[in-house]
């Protein structure tokens, strides 16, 4: 375990209690699942597993197959299996009860099996599940029988307004929080330093995605955030593309959004670079205006704004560049209210990150989501706070997807140059993307020892050519 990762159960404790004062459930039992492995079928082995953030956060556990469970009366417990023997003998023993103590700074440890008698007890309770409700209706993969008998009745208005109290509790991280998302970001910022000087002409996404993940995991990363996303060429385009054998070809600018998880918590950093010395021609111009996006809308944030209206702002600065560029027409706040920019700029600014990779984001008590096909992506709707860390991801592609579809060729006719944009199709794309902690006076760039300057860059990728 690195110092980042290193418990601190006063802290845990106080987290419990705010969780349980702010709940304020004079009756009523409260679950927070952990969730569980998958099985891979055709073999003895697990999917790569991740324990669901309300538990992690209220329990300090990651351990897989555990409940915390709450009611008023007896306080907190956590239940958690004991390995079999098969399992000290094929794979990792679970903690023990008193390493779990010494963990979680639960008091009342029990093992899973205890939960059957400890619910009967509380027969005819209203239940919020929070965690993962998989719980419900696979109680095997917690090793526990069937739980119909036991008449369950879970809550779901309540459920919802647990929730919403325990995600606004987790926007603002605590100290320990911070020290595991800097190693996070620091770990990434290795990995894609490494793998900007590395990539060549002739060498594939997923030897680039090799190279960049061993970095992370050398750089104390304890796992990736994320599927890696590497684009080579029109590849950047697809938002989310997972590295395939296309190999990287003169001319083309690659889009990496990978990054590194330390002790549970996220980090997510995207960067756009270019195969040869320098980004050419319109390269140049739209990695220019995403950059320029990036920093106007990473200079406006800070405690009080609004991440909707940095959004906006960065809509209205993608539109207006774009029309600058001669591929929308119009003006940038016409552009935005027809959505026009999101035929290029279709996801959100960003998120908020923290246990996930989408982390404890949404929208603020009161709020709905949009879906606008400009806002739909839009992954938080809140006022920013001190503690918050949030992405800031402003990008330009060019999507097939999109770009073909008929219903909005026909609502963008007068809107888009099309000749222009279908001579721009297989372009690609470009992102950039940093992880952002809000302060009490503005903010701290925790991924920002990253150059994102085009000129940066360009030197680093002159550099690593030069180099051989
Ligand atoms: N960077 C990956 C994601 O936001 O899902």
């Amino acid at each position: 375990m690195s110092p980042a990762e290193a418990p601190d159960t006063s802290l845990l404790r106080a987290r419990r209690d705010r969780a349980s004062r702010s709940w304020d459930v004079r009756a009523g039992t409260v679950l927070i699942p952990s969730g569980a492995p998958l099985p891979i079928d055709g073999t003895d082995q697990v999917h790569d597993y991740h324990a669901h953030p309300e538990h992690a956060y209220l329990s300090g556990s990651r351990e897989p197959s555990s409940v915390l469970a709450f009611d008023p009366v007896e306080g907190w417990v956590l239940f958690a299996p004991a390995s079999t023997l098969e399992e000290r003998v094929w794979t990792n023993a679970a903690p023990s009860r008193e390493r779990l103590q010494v963990e979680t700074g639960v008091e009342d440890i029990r093992t899973i099996e205890a939960l059957v008698p400890w619910l009967e007890l509380r027969r005819g309770n209203a239940v919020a599940v929070l965690g993962n409700a998989d719980f419900i209706d696979h109680p095997e993969r917690y090793r526990l029988p069937d739980l119909r008998a036991l008449e369950l009745s879970v809550d779901e208005g309540e459920t919802e307004r647990l929730r919403q109290l325990v995600s606004e509790q987790r926007r603002a991280k605590d100290p320990p929080e911070l020290a595991r998302m800097r190693a996070a970001a620091s770990a990434s910022v290795a990995g894609h330093l490494s793998g900007i000087g590395l990539a060549r002409a002739g060498m594939s996404e997923r030897q680039y995605q090799i190279e960049i993940e061993s970095e992370f995991f050398r750089n104390g990363g304890s796992r990736t955030a994320y599927g890696s996303i590497v684009g080579g060429g029109p590849n950047g385009a697809v938002l989310h593309f997972s590295p395939t054998s296309r190999q990287f070809r003169d001319g083309d600018i690659v889009l990496v959004d990978a990054a590194a998880e330390v002790g549970g918590y996220a980090s997510d950093v995207t960067r756009t670079f270019p195969i040869g010395p320098r980004f050419e021609g319109l390269q140049a111009d739209l990695y220019d205006l995403v950059l320029a996006t990036q920093q106007r809308a990473i200079e406006a944030a800070g405690p009080g704004v609004e991440y909707k209206d940095l959004h906006m702002a960065a809509a209205e600065q993608i539109a207006g560049g774009l029309a600058d560029l001669g591929i929308l027409r119009g003006t940038p706040s016409d552009l935005v209210d027809a959505d026009a920019h999101a035929l290029f700029f279709p996801h959100g600014l960003g998120h908020m990150i923290g246990l996930s990779t989408h982390d404890a984001g949404g929208c603020l008590a009161g709020r709905q989501p949009s879906d606008r096909f400009g806002l739909k992506y839009l992954r938080a709707d809140l006022p920013l706070a001190p503690g918050y860390v949030v992405t800031i991801e402003p990008g330009i592609y060019f999507i097939d997807a999109l770009l073909t579809d008929s219903e909005r060729r026909d609502r963008y006719r007068d809107m888009v140059d099309w000749d222009r944009v279908d001579k721009l199709r297989g372009f690609g794309g470009i992102r950039i993307e940093d992880d952002i902690l809000i302060t009490e006076t503005g903010t701290e760039n925790l991924s920002g020892d990253l150059p994102s300057e085009r000129s940066a860059i360009e030197s680093l990728r002159a550099q690593a050519l030069a180099n051989g």
